[in-house]
């Protein structure tokens, strides 16, 4: 793993946005895994600013809630519009449907779509407690798009998104750590002293499915982006 050790998140930002945006320019075609939460704001925060040529690069999005409408204000298809996708003008954008009748369908046909268009660069967060995409500790490494239960440290680190905690979801469909290893390049973000615990772990703890990211250790392109904080432990 390539590991970058940054000051801080606004460095995080930069670092990994120019490396995404040199991975999509010039290709005729790229497909861009994109995550949510708060560590990718300021990436997309540059996209708005610099407003790269985007017109062949198709999205697909890491996870989203069940049981939320897509235009509820705390859905991650909310959240990606606001940050991205009114500003920018993608080929395509898609995100896993967690409002689906029949949720294990959409899961199949999310999985379906990412190997119809092979990930070229997957961004991703970094949970506190390991998780990458909403994969919580225990997801077998060779898992598809699914359903998943969210723990209570995942939704007690995303209640601050919602007006009141009993609105977090329970349950959230993600793409699988399978289907995150497929990518052809991952980049990592993470920042902050929370994350110290998990990158940790991440970069030096045995591979094993108690903390998801260590999966990423088997992987041949990954870039980790961290800043001193999050890297404390290390
Ligand atoms: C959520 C998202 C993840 C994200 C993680 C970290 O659970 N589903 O994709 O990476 O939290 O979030 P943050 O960047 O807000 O710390």
């Amino acid at each position: 793993m390539n590991i970058i050790v940054v000051k801080n998140a606004e460095e995080i930002a930069k670092v990994a946005y120019e490396k995404i945006v040199k991975a999509f320019e010039g290709k005729q075609e790229f497909t861009l895994g994109l995550a949510t939460g708060g560590s990718p704001l300021g990436i997309y925060d540059l996209f708005r600013q610099h407003k790269p040529n985007v017109s062949h690069v198709m999205t697909v999005n890491l996870d989203e809630y069940v049981g939320l409408a897509e235009d509820d204000q705390t859905s991650y298809h909310t959240y990606m519009a606001e940050q991205l996708f009114n500003h920018l003008n993608f080929k395509e954008n898609h995100l896993p449907d967690g409002n689906a009748k029949d949720l294990d369908e959409a899961c199949k046909e999310y999985e379906e779509l990412l190997k119809k268009h092979p990930v070229d660069l997957q961004l991703l967060g970094l949970g506190e407690n390991g998780h990458i995409g909403f994969n919580e500790p225990g997801t077998p490494f060779n898992t598809p798009t699914h359903i998943v239960e969210l723990t209570e440290s995942t939704r007690n680190a995303n209640k601050i998104y919602f007006e009141n905690e009993e609105d977090v979801p329970t349950h959230a469909v993600t793409m699988g750590i399978g289907s995150i290893l497929r990518a052809k390049e991952v980049i990592l973000i993470a920042s902050g002293i929370k994350k110290a615990e998990a990158v940790k772990e991440m970069l030096h703890g045995k591979e094993d499915i108690g903390c998801p990211a260590t999966a990423l250790q088997k992987h041949s392109n990954v870039t980790i982006v961290v800043d001193e904080e999050a890297y404390s432990l290390c």
